[in-house]
């Protein structure tokens, strides 16, 4: 078989990607006009020269905080995560766990309610019409306040069953992980499963995937590229078998090396033996680039040999958060 092919085909786990991020410029405008809400693009050609904007992590949070002010219902919640599901099983994927950043919302004034009935709509549906399965993630935003995570982690309580686990994201500032300790206390204690971003260009990132490790006590660290900077830390997520859900996906501006870069970081994961995946993250407003189209550019970029990418398929089971009987069915 041809690679594009070969991937397409291979059964895939989509462990790291936020839904908010799978927003096409198309659905935002259909969204946008039919909740009356003005925007200043004509068309999603005008959306996609605005993401352009986007060239570290702070630039694309404001762009993605911006676009997604036009979500407002349960329908629009569902509409924006069948979407994404259709989407990723067109490239294989056949699992997904996927973030959500309920905080954004809230803060915005769209109740609890709308997110999580659109939510389990979506999902219910995806499994009923499509055969696809997908679980959720709560992802609170790094750069509010513990107590804030806390209050939404407990108002959530009559929609427990609704999401596997939680996480954080946003840029790195002052304070995590220490900051979320309690937080990642009490959701443990709930049974909730456990990761966090550790994203790449961040400051003081080798002490922050420690404390990942060992304040926070994750099981999985999204993105985690920067664990090549320490060989202890390489030998600690080994041995703890941590999962790194790295994405390397790329802005709309052409950021040299960036492909370069992350894909080669992910092949040097992989000759360390430790149990990384490849994900999309943010695949609508980071040009469209879905899990099997991101493996065929990595792939291409720093040669990842088919049993490379056989493995990063393999891990993204291995470390996603399936019983052992749904495991096995997919293994
Ligand atoms: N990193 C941090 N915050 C995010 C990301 C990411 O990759 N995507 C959406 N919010
Ligand atoms: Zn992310």
């Amino acid at each position: 078989a041809t690679l594009h092919a070969f991937v397409m085909a291979m059964p895939k786990a989509e462990l790291h990607v936020h839904i908010e991020g799978t927003m096409e410029p198309e659905l935002y405008l259909d969204i946008a006009a039919r909740n009356g809400i003005a925007t200043p693009y004509a068309d999603a050609e005008a959306v996609r020269q605005r993401l352009r904007d986007a060239h570290d992590l702070p630039s694309f949070i404001g762009i993605y905080e911006e676009l997604i002010a036009a979500i407002r219902s349960a329908q629009d919640f569902r509409d924006l995560a069948m979407a994404f599901f259709a989407k990723a099983q067109s490239q294989g994927v056949v699992y997904a766990e996927v973030f959500f950043d309920p905080q954004l919302h809230l803060e915005r004034g769209i109740p609890l309610a709308a997110i999580f009935g659109g939510l389990a709509r979506a999902r219910i549906e995806a499994e009923q019409t499509l055969g696809f399965k997908a679980r959720y993630i709560m992802c609170f935003l790094r750069d509010r306040s513990a107590d804030d995570a806390l209050k939404v982690l407990r108002d959530s309580a009559p929609w427990r069953d609704e999401f596997i686990g939680i996480g954080l994201d946003n840029p790195e500032v002052d304070g995590f992980p220490d900051k979320f300790a309690a937080v990642f206390d009490e959701a443990r204690g709930m049974g909730l499963r456990l990761t966090t971003h550790c994203d790449v260009g961040q400051p003081n990132t080798v002490a922050h995937h420690w404390g990942a490790l060992d304040v926070l006590k994750v099981e999985r660290i999204d993105h985690g590229l920067n664990v090549l900077d320490d060989p202890k830390l390489i030998d600690a997520v080994r041995e703890r078998r941590i999962g790194l859900t790295a994405a390397p996906t790329l802005f709309y501006t052409e950021i040299p090396g960036r492909m370069e870069y992350r894909a080669g970081a992910i092949k040097q994961l992989l000759e360390h033996g430790l149990l990384v995946s490849l994900n999309s993250d943010d695949p609508g407003m980071k040009r469209s680039l879905y899990i099997g189209d991101l493996m065929l550019r990595a792939a291409r970029t720093v040669g990842l040999s088919r049993d490379m990418l056989v493995q990063l398929a393999r891990n993204s089971f291995v470390t996603a958060w399936l019983s052992d009987e749904e495991r096995d069915a997919y293994l």
